[in-house]
């Protein structure tokens, strides 16, 4: 299975989102995977222009030239995309947005009606599925912060001519993994060791169980603790004028 991941936080290396995307991934690669990772952040990619160019004038030919056609041909070859991006008010970040809406110009303009919902066939004969996954975290602490982010992973995959959605590792508290590394040391284990095993089940059985999908969101700190050290934390950084470190 050919498994690429795309890393949408700007913070790259250096983000949550990178933690537990490459757990995810190293589980994957247990599995027997071949995955690749894009750091969206790294590359060229300019804004979709709107002119539909790519659909009529010069069909599947975007008007820019930058890193979207190398990215489209990775996609083509993949068998599982996984979307990792933090909540970035509330939805996938800009970064991640730019690539996905010139993912356009891989579609035809033609609308084909199935399982009750439109979407725009995909350009070329090739006609396989591709699993879709989202991998995302965010600061506060309640699960439904994810709410927005995981409906709209959904309507992607209905609305991408070979998509079809997978399901949703979500984290809330993404500084928590960090933060309490020394103090609930288990509690941190148990979910980096639910994203590892998402990764192998999603390579051995094409899905991944509503049980490790609630395993990665575990609280491991109580919300009115967090909110109480939080604000505390963000007094002193603001008292020494310092930022956040990673
Ligand atoms: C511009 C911006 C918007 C954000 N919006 C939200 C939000 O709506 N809800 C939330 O819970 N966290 C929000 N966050 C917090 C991030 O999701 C959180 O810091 C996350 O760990 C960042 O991922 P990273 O570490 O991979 O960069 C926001 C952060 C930034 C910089």
């Amino acid at each position: 299975m050919k498994v690429l991941a795309f890393n949408g936080s700007p913070r790259m290396k250096m983000g949550v989102t990178d933690k537990i995307l490459q757990t995810f991934i190293q589980g994957a690669e247990s599995a027997g995977a071949e995955t690749e990772t894009v750091y969206i952040a790294k590359k060229n990619i300019k804004f979709c222009s709107g002119c539909f160019n790519c659909w009529f004038k010069h069909p599947g030919k975007c008007i820019h030239d930058d890193d979207m056609m190398e990215i489209r041909m990775k996609i083509k070859a993949a068998d599982l995309l996984v979307f990792g991006s933090p909540v970035y008010f509330d939805g996938f970040t800009a970064q991640m947005k730019a690539m996905l809406d010139r993912l356009i110009a891989g579609g035809m303009p033609f609308i084909e009606v199935r399982d009750g919902h439109s979407r725009h066939p995909s350009r070329g004969a090739e006609k396989k599925t591709r699993k879709m996954l989202l991998i995302s975290t965010c600061g506060f602490g309640e699960k439904d912060n994810f709410d927005p982010i995981i409906h709209h992973m959904k309507a992607i995959a209905k609305n991408f001519a070979t998509g079809e959605y997978m399901g949703a590792l979500v984290r809330p508290v993404g500084s928590s993994l960090e933060m309490l590394k020394d103090e609930n040391p288990a509690g941190v284990k148990n979910v980096l060791d639910a994203f590892f095993q998402a990764g192998v089940e999603a390579v051995t059985t094409g899905g991944i169980s509503d049980k490790l999908q609630e395993a990665v969101s575990a609280p491991l700190i109580t919300l009115e603790e967090f909110v109480a050290r939080a604000n505390q934390m963000f007094q002193t950084l603001i008292t020494q004028k310092k930022s956040l470190q990673n």
